[in-house]
């Protein structure tokens, strides 16, 4: 992801998360620290064979720990292997940012999200309550200990044609 992906980024940010969108300023701050040697963000998108982003997903690392920051697919693209496609790639970031756990929060409510996170080998470890603003909607906590070949796991899935770029 670059800056001039955002606009299409928050136009899909705004129809899937309606509750809780992240600012233009959120993805800038982020993007900032995605460049260069210090790099702590890893943020890609996938652009559809006509150039428009139907998904998009972010990482960050500090120390040994990262945290998905965020990942979404476009309405008309899910179910259709692109999340965990994003999800393979956020895993080869964390490796490659020497990371050996990824944390992630999740709505309680999203079964949809949480099952592709299981499915990666992620483990419920617990909750954060009222983390979810102004919804007042808990999260699930959710850790996965990384092997040194483990950022292929769930991943085989493809969809033709989409492409992910950093
Ligand atoms: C959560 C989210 C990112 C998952 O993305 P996705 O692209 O739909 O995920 P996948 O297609 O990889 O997997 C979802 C389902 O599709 C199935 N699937 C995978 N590849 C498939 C294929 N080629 N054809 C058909 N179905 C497929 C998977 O088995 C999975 O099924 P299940 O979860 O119903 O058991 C997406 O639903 C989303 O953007 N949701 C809104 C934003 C959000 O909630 N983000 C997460 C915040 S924590």
């Amino acid at each position: 992801m670059r800056w001039w992906d955002i606009d299409q980024v928050l136009e899909l940010e705004k129809g899937l998360f309606p509750e809780d969108a992240w600012s233009r300023g959120m993805f800038w701050s982020e993007l900032a620290h995605a460049r260069g040697s210090e790099a702590t963000r890893r943020y890609l998108v996938a652009e559809s064979p006509e150039a428009r982003i139907v998904g998009y997903a972010g990482l960050a690392s500090a120390g040994e720990l990262a945290d998905v920051q965020t990942i979404a697919v476009a309405h008309d693209h899910q179910g259709t292997g692109l999340g965990a496609r994003l999800l393979t790639e956020l895993l080869r970031a964390a490796t490659a940012f020497e990371c050996h756990e990824v944390m992630l929060e999740c709505r309680v409510d999203n079964v949809r999200a949480q099952k592709l996170y299981e499915r990666f080998g992620f483990e419920p470890i617990g909750f954060r309550r009222g983390y979810y603003q102004p919804g007042n909607v808990d999260a699930l906590v959710m850790r996965l200990t990384t092997a040194p070949d483990s950022g292929t796991a769930g991943g085989s899935s493809s969809e033709q044609g989409t492409e992910i770029n950093g």
